[in-house]
Order: C-alpha cells, then sequence, then structure tokens
C-alpha cells in the first residue's frame, strides 16, 4: 500500500494523482486504520493519499512503550470509576462501526478543581499526547474539520463553557449525528458530505443543558440522550475513588497529568492491529459484553431515551473488556464492566430516573410550582362562592392530616404547565400519584366544586406532589 500524506495541503491532489484513492477521515477503511501518517493492515493494494484540510488534525503520536503506558496510566485507574470509564471509551470509539452501533457523548459534570480535565488526558492518552484533547470553542469554527480527525478514535473536549451557548446544542446534535452539514457550492449543487462516528467525551462546570438555559434556549430532550450527564465528583476524593500510593487527590491528579506526558499513544495501535488480526472475535466478544452488560443493568420500567444511553455505556464497557482481554490494561476481567456500571447508577440518579427526561422536566416544573407559589392556595374551609368564581385554587387537609390541592384548571393550563402539554403533563402526575384520577374514569379527571350555584372544575393533587425527596 502507498499512501501519501498531505493535510496541510488543500488542493484537490485528484488531479495530479489520477490512480489514488483519497481519503479525507482518519479511521476504518477496509479492515484498515488510517491514520494520518501511517495505515495499519496490509489487505489492500490501493495507492490512498490522506488529505485533511484541518491543521488541526491530531497527529496521532506515541511515547513510551504500551507495558509502561499500561503500568504508569492504566494501572491508576483500577477502581476508579471515572477513569476506567473514560479510557474504556477510548477503547470503544472504534468498535461503534464494527457492531453498528450510534455514537454520541458522555458530560463529566462538576464543580472545579475535581481532576475532570485529568480524566479526559487519561482516555486520549490511549490515542496520543496532551495535543489530542480538544476545546468547545475550536468546534465552532471547524466542527466539520476537527470531527474528521476524530473518526473512529476518541474526541474529548475540554470546557464546555467555552463555547457560545447558542451554539452549544447543535454542536453536541451534529458530533453525535454523525455527519456534516451538506453545503451548497458556488453552482448551487451539494459538496460532499463529512461523516464521522465516534464517543466524545466533554467536562464542565455546569450540563449542556444549563449552559444553553444561559442564553434562553431549552435543551430538546434529544440533546441531552446526546450527551448524557455523568456526574464528576464520586464523593470520595472528586473525580477518583482509589488513590493507589498517593495520599492526596491533588497529588494523583498530578500523577495522572505526568504519566500521561510520558506515555501515550503505543496501546491503540496495538489495539487497532488486534483487531485486524481476527475482526471476527473481536465482533463477536464485544457484543456478548453489550449484551451481558444490558441485560444486567436495564431497569425494568426504563423510557426509550434511558435505553439508549444504557447502550452507550454497554458499548463502552465493551471496549474496556476488549482490551483487557488483549492483554493491554493490566485490569482484573469485568473490571471495566464495574466502572462503566458505577458510572451508569450515578448517572440514573442524577437524572432523578429512568422515565423520559420530557416527562422528568414537566414532573420537576410542576413541583415546582407548588413549592414556589403558596399564595396562590387559599385554605379550603374560607372558600366563598366568589372564590370560585375568581377561579381561585385551595388547599385542604383531609382527616388524616394529608394536604391535597385543589387546582384550578385555568392555573393548571395556563401558569403550571406554561411551555408544557397540559394534556400529556396530567397523564404523567396520575401515572406518579401526584394527581387522583376522576372517580368515573373520564379522560377529563377534574372535580366540579360548587358552592351557592356557583361552579368550579379543579384537578385535585395530593401531598406527594410538595414531598421533599421525590425527585
Ligand atoms: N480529586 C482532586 N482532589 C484534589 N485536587 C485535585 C483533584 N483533581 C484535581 N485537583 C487539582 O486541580 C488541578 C486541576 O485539575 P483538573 O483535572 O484540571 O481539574 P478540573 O478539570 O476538574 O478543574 C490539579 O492539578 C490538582 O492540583
Ligand atoms: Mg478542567
Amino acid at each position: 500500500m502507498h499512501l501519501f500524506v498531505s493535510y496541510l495541503l488543500y488542493i484537490d491532489l485528484n488531479i495530479l494523482y489520477k490512480n489514488y484513492f483519497m481519503l479525507r477521515v482518519i479511521g476504518w477503511y477496509k479492515n484498515n486504520f488510517i491514520f494520518p501518517n501511517i495505515v495499519l493492515g496490509h489487505q489492500i493494494n490501493e495507492r490512498l493519499i490522506f488529505q485533511n484540510p484541518n491543521i488541526a488534525c491530531p497527529h496521532y503520536t506515541q511515547k513510551g512503550t504500551v507495558k509502561e503506558w499500561m503500568d504508569n496510566v492504566s494501572r491508576l485507574c483500577i477502581n476508579n470509576s471515572r477513569l476506567e470509564f473514560a479510557v474504556s471509551a477510548a477503547f470503544a470509539s472504534p468498535l461503534l462501526r464494527l457492531l453498528n452501533t450510534e455514537g454520541g457523548g458522555i458530560h463529566f459534570k462538576g464543580s472545579s478543581s475535581l481532576g475532570k480535565s485529568k480524566i479526559l488526558r487519561a482516555a486520549g492518552s490511549v490515542w496520543s499526547d496532551e495535543s489530542f484533547i480538544q476545546r468547545w470553542n475550536a468546534t465552532l469554527n471547524g466542527l466539520e474539520a476537527v470531527a474528521s480527525g476524530y473518526n473512529d478514535a476518541l474526541l474529548c473536549l475540554d470546557e464546555l463553557a467555552q463555547i457560545d451557548p447558542i451554539f452549544a446544542g447543535e454542536t453536541a446534535y451534529l458530533l453525535s449525528n454523525e455527519k456534516g452539514k451538506l453545503r451548497a457550492t458556488k453552482t448551487g449543487s451539494s459538496t460532499e458530505q463529512s461523516k464521522w462516528k465516534f464517543l466524545f467525551l466533554s467536562n464542565g462546570e455546569i450540563s449542556l443543558d444549563e449552559h444553553m438555559q444561559q442564553c434562553g434556549k431549552k435543551s430538546k430532550a434529544g440533546q441531552e440522550v446526546r450527551l448524557a450527564d455523568i456526574p464528576a465528583d464520586t464523593g470520595k476524593f472528586g473525580c477518583f475513588e482509589n488513590l493507589h500510593e498517593y495520599s492526596t487527590g491533588e497529588q494523583f491528579a498530578d500523577a495522572i497529568s505526568t504519566a500521561c506526558d510520558n506515555f501515550y499513544g503505543a496501546v491503540s495501535i496495538d489495539y487497532l492491529n488486534k483487531i485486524i488480526e481476527n475482526q471476527q472475535f473481536a465482533i463477536r466478544f464485544s457484543n456478548e459484553i453489550l449484551n451481558n452488560f444490558i441485560s444486567q443493568n436495564k431497569p425494568l420500567k426504563a423510557s426509550g431515551q434511558v435505553v439508549r444511553v444504557l447502550k452507550r455505556f454497554a458499548i463502552i464497557a465493551a471496549g474496556g473488556e476488549l482490551a483487557t482481554k488483549y492483554g493491554l490494561t493490566g485490569w482484573p476481567e469485568g473490571g471495566a464492566m464495574q466502572g462503566v456500571r458505577k458510572c451508569f447508577i450515578d448517572w440514573l440518579d442524577a437524572r432523578g430516573g429512568m422515565e423520559s427526561k420530557e416527562k422528568l422536566n414537566a414532573l420537576r416544573q410542576i413541583k415546582n410550582f407548588f413549592s414556589l407559589n403558596p399564595h396562590q392556595f387559599h385554605m379550603w374551609d374560607t372558600v366563598l362562592a366568589v372564590d370560585l368564581a375568581e377561579r381561585s385554587s385551595f388547599k385542604k387537609y383531609d382527616p388524616q392530616g394529608n394536604i391535597e390541592f385543589f387546582v384550578h384548571l385555568s392555573l393548571f393550563r395556563n401558569e403550571m404547565c406554561l411551555g408544557i402539554d397540559a394534556k400529556l403533563a396530567t397523564t404523567w402526575c396520575i401515572e406518579e400519584g401526584l394527581l387522583l384520577p376522576s372517580k368515573d374514569n373520564k379522560p377529563t379527571r377534574t372535580e366540579c366544586v360548587s358552592i351557592n350555584k356557583v361552579k368550579g372544575r379543579y384537578y385535585r393533587f395530593t401531598s406527594k406532589v410538595i414531598e421533599e425527596n421525590y425527585l
């Protein structure tokens, strides 16, 4: 195989090299893995030119041996769920195409100096040096160019806050959507569309949702599935649970940095070569881990969104276990699955459960309304006909001392459900026991209150709506 590299020259080399095949992205090409300067695999006899106009394309360099990387970087990941997760993701990304699975992102969310950037460094060290780590703002000008330099590899994006909130949602969407925008040429015809497939890791003090809210944008549930938040803080030593021979989180974090400065890159070459040697085994083994992980961790009532994220976690577990099987991590068998499982539980916990994001958001909004607007509810004993006429809402204590809320339909629809589908919201509230269903099973589920011939229609909410630990 012949490979020419011209990632600095953006001229159409097709004209010069008529019989060569042009590659614009790194990654898999017919059971070969194309890096900017080397090709792994020897099964084709084609003349290739790698032409990437992106000068930010990582160089995929190596320093130190695989054994040194295992002893110095990989060893420190053991019993550290976030590190095991991130390094497993680095191994999992090239599996996406082989298993025909969708890509997507994971965001480590937490306050500063927890070790979030170090987690990205450790994952990046599977592939290359520090320059491999990109920043969110780099994607603003050249999202497609950046993405094509990381196809089938892992993209690490540090510091979400650096990207303008106006563009953050769309960027997350495009990165996991696996293709760039179609652009029109001067003649009006569409140009070649960039394509990529990878996992990406991100971090920041706030989530994508919170970041977008800063400019008044609301993230859609789909975006949250594309970039799932894992709380960075493990509750032990920031991002870490096990400091090995170090006595403070700070020392441990700095030890990871130093190790990643000295040992990187070689392990991805060995890993890919082993996949290339026996692709069928890699696929079979990874599928087995993936299915086991899903069946062991799938919550009974999981929504479609939760299952989609669970699948991403499962393929990440498969990446870590495959690398371990190849003897490239030094981790115990099942260690990657355990670390990823811990992150999955923490993700689910932080998210508030396994319902769809739309449902969780709606329930939170309604619940917040009750706690933020106590003055909206008059005491039941003082209700007069005039209050009904004015469409007031009430609170009432039942004989057991439990509070109930009678919420006027207009208050519910116009204020509580502002921006959400009120009809769906009533269904969700009933499912969760916040709202009493109507006795006659009518779909309206409202209750009529009447005083001196003045009538009002109400939703009847239970005390669960003000329970502290609910949602
Ligand atoms: N878990 C930790 N406990 C204590 N200090 C830490 C921890 N992680 C990182 N640090 C300190 O913060 C510095 C920055 O680490 P970094 O990974 O960039 O944190 P973050 O990205 O979370 O802000 C480190 O050099 C170290 O001094
Ligand atoms: Mg940081």
